[in-house]
């Protein structure tokens, strides 16, 4: 109302500020002045309560053609409204990923066995494992469809260190994205020895907007490797996400990108500096994991950083990830706990008994640990150092996160070894059981370790928090432990 009437009241004046520049004025009469000024009134007071009338009454029935206008474009506008809210509203699922896996044919026999422990052709993954030469394959095998990559042979390559294939591997996405595949989100790249989370891959890429430039992963265990190469480079042995619309406008100059970068190690640090010429920089999500350590990667495995796991890597060169097993086989349990609470996967929680001065630590899915004392979270939070540096001689300044000494005297191993979802309660049962090490300190002669937890799929929703923890009981020499979501006013006080 404001507003018309101040922009009435600036058409009045104005009509009756030009008044006096109208030359016939001088000509004019008294009477014809009054008679004018009357009727430009008149006139004025008119248009005044017409147009109060036309505002007040602009809701009511009667002024059908005007409502029907407002009513139509409300439709109009809602119906858009609905079908924006549905495309955005459909979160990211598996579907809407492409993976493209770098593989050799030399080495393909045994690192297919990586890919075939996360890839599920029933959960309808898509995706292309890309060789350098054709390889042996089964119809019923229960990997991704295998295509040979392109030529790189006129690229050049001017690494003493690297090897060419660096070209070849680089080139995945742009070769992935050609395939012009529908309704992709996300393409990700990763080794035939990188194993995927699957579900917390989708988890963590559905926090994004897929429409915009996004370039994920993360950086090396070895502060030396993220110096040589680059904090923020995504390591592709930890796997490598780039949305969509960044992946086309990738494509688009990668090939000539690659020929500037000729004196490059890797497939990722060119990846990275054709990054970098676009301008996009990597974000970072800590559960993508390149693993550039040897030994043990217990320590590692044990105090996850709270983010879910998305990515293991270089699991040929570590020790096998349970103890006196194979590799492929350790894997094979890893994986178990992902059927029935994949979000939870590694989820630290830290709880005491203080009536047996023992620290207790749950990496769930996998391991708990018993320790002498009463030890603060801010300590058992930090990974132990049963893992070494990539470049050997590097002792514990090389690692670009908090460690801790590992001490096997006073820490005692338990390794899950069965996981089962009781789906009347809602709950799964975790058994984990005692490691003999050289511990000689063995903590009142506890051999197994049950660990409750409901699964908790919406974990990931909800701000990051640890989870808590609660020694229930313990009969004989096993102790029963309960783990969720930390309630009011509970915390892990030393
Ligand atoms: C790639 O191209 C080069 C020259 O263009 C050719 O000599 C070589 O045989 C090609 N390699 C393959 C595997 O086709
Ligand atoms: C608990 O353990 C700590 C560290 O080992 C020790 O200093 C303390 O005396 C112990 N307390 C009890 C009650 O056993
Ligand atoms: C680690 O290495 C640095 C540099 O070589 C050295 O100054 C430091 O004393 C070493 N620390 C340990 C615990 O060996
Ligand atoms: C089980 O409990 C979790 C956490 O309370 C809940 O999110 C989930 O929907 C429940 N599942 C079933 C099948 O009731």
């Amino acid at each position: 109302m404001n507003l018309v009437d101040r922009k009435h009241t600036e058409i009045f004046w104005e009509q009756i500020g030009n008044y006096p520049r109208t030359t016939s004025i001088p000509r004019m009469t008294t009477a014809m002045f009054k008679f004018m000024l009357y009727l430009i009134l008149f006139i004025s007071a008119t248009y005044i309560i017409y147009t109060l009338k036309l505002i007040k009454t602009s809701d009511s029935p009667c002024s059908i053609n005007r409502h029907s206008v407002v009513k139509n474009s409300g439709v109009i506008s809602a119906n858009i409204n609905v079908a924006s809210s549905i495309t955005k509203l459909e979160k990211t699922q598996l579907k809407h990923i492409v993976f493209g896996i770098a593989a050799s044919s030399e080495l393909w026999e045994t690192r297919k066995n990586y890919i075939k422990l996360w890839w599920n052709k029933k959960a309808k993954m898509r995706g292309i494992v890309w060789l350098d030469k054709p390889v042996k394959t089964q119809p019923n095998e229960g990997l991704p469809p295998v295509r040979i990559s392109g030529n790189t042979s006129h690229f050049s390559y001017k690494n003493k260190l690297g090897h060419r294939s660096a070209i070849r591997i680089s080139r995945i996405v742009s070769e992935t994205v050609r395939l012009k595949l529908g309704n992709v989100r996300w393409f990700v790249m990763g080794d035939d020895d990188t194993v995927f989370i699957t579900d917390n891959l989708v988890r963590v890429l559905s926090k994004y907007d897929h429409n915009r430039f996004y370039y994920i992963g993360s950086s090396s265990e070895s502060h030396i490797q993220n110096i040589n190469f680059r904090y923020g480079m995504a390591y592709g042995g930890g796997g490598i996400a780039i949305s969509y619309p960044l992946a086309v406008a990738l494509e688009k100059m990668q090939d000539r990108c690659i020929q500037r970068y000729p004196t490059l190690y890797g497939s990722d640090d060119r990846l990275q500096a054709c990054m970098a010429e676009l301008g996009v920089p990597l974000t970072k999500e800590l559960g993508f994991h390149q693993y550039d350590v040897y030994g043990n990667l217990f320590g590692l495995l044990s105090a996850h950083p709270v983010t879910p796991l998305v990515s293991l890597h270089h699991l040929d060169l570590v020790d096998p990830i349970f103890p006196e097993t194979t590799r492929i086989e350790a894997l094979k349990q890893f994986m178990l706990p992902t059927r029935v609470d994949s979000a939870g996967l590694l989820q630290q929680s830290i709880c005491y008994d203080k009536s047996r001065n023992w620290t207790i630590s749950v990496s769930w899915g996998f391991s708990v640990q018993v320790f002498k004392g009463i030890i603060s979270p801010r300590e058992v939070e930090k990974p132990s150092l049963t893992f070494l540096n990539w470049y050997r001689n590097a002792n514990h300044t090389g690692f670009p996160f908090n460690t801790r000494p590992f001490n096997d005297q006073n820490a005692f191993k338990f390794y899950m070894t069965k996981v089962q979802l009781n789906s009347m309660k809602n709950q799964t049962v975790s058994v984990y059981e005692q490691h003999l090490s050289v511990c000689r300190w063995n903590p009142a002669a506890v051999d197994t370790v049950v660990v409750y937890k409901k699964p908790d799929p919406q974990l990931w929703d909800r701000s990051p928090r640890r989870n808590c923890c609660r020694v229930l009981k313990w009969k004989k020499k096993r102790m029963v432990v309960d783990v969720g979501v930390c309630k009011e006013d509970e915390i892990s006080a030393v």
